[in-house]
């Protein structure tokens, strides 16, 4: 547990400690090595992570309509072999916001990290720098800015931003991010209000989780997760823990439904870096994300933790990128569980990936190892398609090489394997 700096446990929180084992790193090498692919290290997570924060990530908005339609329009994508094509290897490298990335996805922003696995925000950085892979880090992250940056300093950082109607509180988040070395500013714009997930509702989630006498009892099937969370420091917004909101406040304070483009101009004006618009689902807003000053947009549904019954991203790319042209980048998101997911959206015009379920479920099962774990099941998933299909270079996925059939013949669904 290299990552971790670790404190003593509250005395009061001992007694439930006391049936507890510290984890050992042998077995989680074990463990990580038998997952064959995502939906493995999620079977993995499951057992091993307090269902409330299993299901804050599993979960989407909703009925999970959309969420579970992206899983049927990928699986419904067939891919065209092309043989003797001549390509001994595959090379998975790409270029994307200006700079260099080893495989052509990247670490989405995710929220509350540490509260799916202690190692959180250091663990998905460190994992990203060993990949050559752009790291994205949240507003509401549980690491803040600079942790990351002294944490991954070789990595590639990028910032996610919520647009705050307190102008001034965005401008300190920029300014830090540009300091700390961040490259690429990802502006979240479908978050005016938070997305319903009923899936918390149930579970009574709660942040920071509750040690009540249900959670101790769930604790002793989970006990690595237990023992982390109570040996490390608070879940906090760590990016913002300098200002004075208690949490419930500056959730709400995040979620702003009075926000308008001219917010985002005004950001435009600020941010020196490359700036994606991150949650273009439509060719109208795509226009104006670019009037706006958006140098690249990122095609996302939020993992369908928004708007249930928005349209799916693989779906609404066709329309974005007929509306922007060859020439602007488009990052797509929502629902990749896989490699062919990853090729089938290169070939249909996306230039580059980026995966959060997928990589908070090797985070689940087996922190830094387990992101890592994730980004070589993807990577290889990757190269393999990208043989099969005669590609040698991530420019060759072009959408000659994919056809649609009917949706609906869907075998996995990111409910259950
Ligand atoms: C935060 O962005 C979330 O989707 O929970």
């Amino acid at each position: 547990m290299s990552n971790l700096q670790r404190q003593l446990p509250n005395l009061g929180e001992l007694a439930a400690l006391l049936r507890f084992s510290p984890p050992t790193f042998g077995r989680r090498e074990a463990r990580l090595a038998r997952a064959a692919d995502i939906w493995d290290l999620r079977a993995i997570a499951k057992r091993r992570t307090p269902s409330a924060a299993f299901d804050y990530v599993d979960g989407a908005a909703g009925r999970e309509i959309t969420a579970r339609r992206a899983r049927e329009v990928f699986d419904a994508v067939e891919l065209l072999p092309r043989i003797l094509h001549g390509t001994a290897q595959s090379d998975l490298s790409t270029t994307i916001a200006g700079g260099a990335s080893a495989l052509p996805f990247g670490i989405a922003p995710t929220g509350f990290t540490r509260f799916m696995h202690s190692e959180g925000e250091i663990g998905g950085s460190r994992a990203a720098e060993k990949a050559g892979i752009p790291f994205s880090l949240s507003t509401m992250g549980t690491r803040s800015i600079e942790e990351v940056a002294a944490a991954a300093p070789a990595v590639r950082r990028w910032f996610q931003l919520y647009l705050w109607r307190d102008r001034e509180k965005s401008r300190a988040l920029l300014e830090r991010a540009a300091a700390a070395g961040y490259d690429t500013l990802l502006v979240t714009v479908d978050t005016p209000v938070a997305g319903q997930r009923l899936r918390d509702v149930r579970n009574g989630m709660k942040i920071p989780p509750e040690l009540t006498l249900k959670t101790v009892l769930d604790a002793s099937y989970r006990p690595e997760w237990w023992f982390n969370f109570l040996t490390t420091d608070s879940l906090k917004f760590a990016s913002l823990s300098n200002t004075s909101s208690d949490l419930p406040t500056l959730i709400n304070g995040m979620f702003d439904s009075s926000l308008q483009f001219d917010d985002l101009r005004w950001i435009r004006e600020l941010w020196p870096g490359r700036l994606f618009v991150k949650g273009v689902l439509t060719a109208e807003d795509a226009r104006q994300s670019v009037a706006a000053g958006a140098d690249g947009l990122v095609v996302s549904n939020h993992g369908g933790r928004q708007l249930d019954r928005a349209p799916v991203s693989f779906e609404a790319l066709g329309e974005v990128r007929a509306e922007v042209g060859e020439e602007m980048e488009i990052i797509l998101d929502s629902g990749i569980m896989c490699g062919a997911d990853i090729v089938a959206s290169l070939c249909a015009g996306a230039d580059f990936v980026l995966v959060g379920r997928a990589y908070l479920y090797g985070l689940m099962a087996g922190g830094q190892q387990g992101v890592e774990r994730a980004i070589e099941l993807l990577a290889r998933e990757v190269e393999v398609t990208m043989q099969l299909m005669g590609a040698g270079t991530v420019k060759d996925l072009t959408p000659d090489l994919i056809r649609r059939r009917p949706v609906g013949s869907s075998q996995r669904t990111v409910a259950e394997p």
